[in-house]
């Protein structure tokens, strides 16, 4: 994810500017680079790659400004480069930017300024925000960037810098972090308190729709309107480490409640404003392509293939095309049946997965049409395929994978839709009622989240066992693999998932008395037959742990324990239903004394064989 970094005093800017971006390293990120006044003018250097080499170009530089910003990127509208690294100017130099975050709107804003004579350099969508600057000053800095936040649509952190007004920096946070550090005849900005907490431990942690004003000596905060806001300084008490998770006790649990925002982030500029259709700008297929491809085939590993289980069921069911869902270190050696009218879609939140950039390769060499789904911006996977869809869950770090996958469901979903749409396999008003509930999944996954309590309690108790089974039909057996993935990575508990119906062919002789089940019902279309399963299980007298929809009266009739998400489609549920089982897994493996972000014998990114 983006790292920013600002800073306004007396002292020499560039030490803390690449002091604050080291200590944002972390958070993972493609390219950085620095603006510094000097002078009457903004100096900007920026580099693709590490920090070092940003380093390396600046050391010979005399640099004695005393305002600057500063920034890491992590890719998501251009491949990481030089020109794409931030911060961005306008036609002239005068304005300079860093941005976190997604511009929506970019695309038509972009398209105007040019038609207004702007020249462009990058593939950004930050960029725009700097020529908007150019184009509304007045001379009134903050009424210029006030008005610039009104054209803007999307999410995000950024900082403002002026050649006309050297003497103040201006920040604004919209749905990303944005912190001001106070410090004496200095004050820093940053979007995360790991770069300043050196420096300093007062703050202002920005809310949604803030404006700071930031000079060396005073920090003034506004509301859109320009109205002043009397905010409370917060004194930061983590430690470092404890600052680098934002205040969690690991990075799975940070990744698993920044899901709401990088569901959000991967859906929302793909939504038409009327919320009547799917727009996939990466795509251009039409009904002649579609008509073409006779087959399609998910090719993944862990996490990833159970995201293209739950892909193959949404194409398949709304987009009504044949799909075959394979791992990839299978698929590849398989000699699979693939030909020019076979799409294989991949799917690798790191993109550098080696099975599946194999699989990936052996389908192109096969003359399949190749599409990838991944969260890495010029990662391998994505320069192999001809199509690529990004997520944009941001880096994840944690070794398990969680908000991966539910932006990957999210991407599987809106494909599917996209290929429904244009095959006519869905009636509109089903299409915009779909869209409708989508549009309301993020505040849904926030509301699962916001009562662990009962989880906890849970992980306590059962968190010592050696076995656990899951157990769903449908889109809930689907979801059950992942959570038996989740529980088994990272608690080294012994966990089996299994489609309900498939129990009493062999595993029902291991469900005895006491042994934990998690029984996933959600499922409307099945779920007389799931109920059934269920009180199979508990007539064993197994301990069965309930996943059910709010509403669903039925199921505590028979259960001791029922864990209860928001209701939506059936097809959407697995995006909330998955997060008790990351939370559930992520408790056990507390209880059990495991080391949660970093689990024994396994990589983030596993580049063998
Ligand atoms: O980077 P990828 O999505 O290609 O990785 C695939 C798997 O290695 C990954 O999902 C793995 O299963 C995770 N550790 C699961 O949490």
């Amino acid at each position: 994810m983006c790292g920013i970094v600002g800073y306004i005093g007396e002292k020499k800017t560039v030490d803390f500017l690449l002091d604050g971006l080291t200590k944002l390293e972390y958070r993972g990120y493609d390219s950085a680079g620095v603006a510094v006044m000097e002078g009457k003018n903004i100096f900007v250097e920026k580099s693709v790659g590490r920090l070092d080499s940003l380093k390396e170009k600046l050391k010979n530089k005399t640099l004695n400004g005393v305002i600057g910003i500063g920034h890491t990127r992590w890719a998501t509208h251009g491949r990481p480069s030089d020109v794409n690294a931030h911060p961005h100017t306008d036609c002239h130099g005068n304005f300079v930017v860093v941005h976190n975050g997604i511009i929506e709107n970019y695309m038509p804003l972009k398209e105007g300024l040019i038609a207004r004579g702007h020249k462009f350099i990058s593939e950004t969508d930050t960029e725009v925000v700097a020529h908007l600057l150019e184009e509304n000053y007045t001379g009134d800095f903050v009424d210029a960037v006030r008005k610039v936040l009104s054209l803007i649509e999307g999410s995000y952190s950024l900082v403002f810098m002026s050649r006309e007004n050297p003497d103040v920096l201006i920040c604004a946070k919209q749905e990303n972090p944005l912190v001001i550090g106070l410090g004496k005849d200095e004050n820093f900005i940053a979007s995360d308190i790991p770069a300043i907490i050196s420096r300093t431990r007062n703050t202002y942690i920005l809310n949604d729709g803030e404006i700071g004003i930031v000079k060396k000596d005073s920090v003034k905060i506004i509301d859109r309107q320009g109205n002043a806001i009397d905010k409370k300084t917060f004194h930061v008490t983590w430690n470092a480490e404890a600052a680098e998770k934002g205040g969690y006790e690991h990075f799975m649990l940070k990744e698993i409640n920044e899901q709401p925002k990088a569901v959000r982030d991967t859906m929302s500029k793909r939504i038409a404003k009327d919320g009547a259709s799917i727009i996939l700008d990466e795509l251009n297929w039409d009904k002649k392509f579609l008509d073409s491809i006779n087959k399609i085939y998910i090719v993944a590993c862990g996490t990833a293939y159970h995201a293209g289980l739950v892909g193959k069921f949404y194409i398949e069911k709304l987009a009504r095309k044949l799909v075959e869902v394979d791992v990839a270190s299978e698929y590849r050696y398989r000699n699979p049946i693939v030909d020019e009218n076979t799409l294989v879609i991949v799917i690798s939140q790191s993109g550098e997965t080696s099975d599946t950039l194999a699989a990936l390769k052996e389908s192109r060499r096969l003359g399949a049409k190749t599409l990838a789904i991944t969260n890495v911006v010029g990662s391998s996977i994505a320069r192999q395929a001809e199509n690529v869809i990004h997520t944009w869950a941001g880096p994840e770090i944690a070794v398990a994978s969680t908000k991966a996958y539910t932006t990957q469901l999210i991407l599987m979903f809106m494909l599917a839709l996209y290929m429904a749409q244009i095959n006519g396999t869905i009636p509109a008003d089903r299409l915009k009622e779909l869209i409708c509930k989508l549009k309301k999944i993020p505040a849904q996954i926030s509301e699962t989240l916001s009562d662990v309590d009962p989880i906890k309690t849970f992980a306590r108790q059962y968190g010592f066992n050696e076995d656990v089974f899951y157990i769903g039909r449908s889109l809930d057996y689907c979801v059950a693999l992942e959570g038996a993935l989740k529980l088994k990575e990272i608690s080294y508990i012994h966990a089996e998932a299994y489609a309900s119906g498939e129990l009493k062919h062999g595993t029902l002789a291991l469900i005895v008395e006491g042994v934990p089940v998690i029984a996933l019902a959600t499922q409307k279309s099945v779920y007389e037959k799931t109920l059934s399963n269920i009180k199979e299980v508990k007539a064993r007298d197994a301990i069965v742990i309930g996943i059910a929809a709010t509403g669903d009266t039925e199921l505590e009739k028979y259960l001791d324990h029922v864990i209860y998400v928001p209701d939506t489609d059936e097809l959407l549920i697995p995006l909330l239903t998955v997060v008790p089982l990351q939370l559930l897994a992520y408790y056990a493996a507390i209880t059990r004394g495991c080391d949660v972000d970093k689990p024994r014998n396994l990589a983030k990114s596993v580049t063998v064989e």
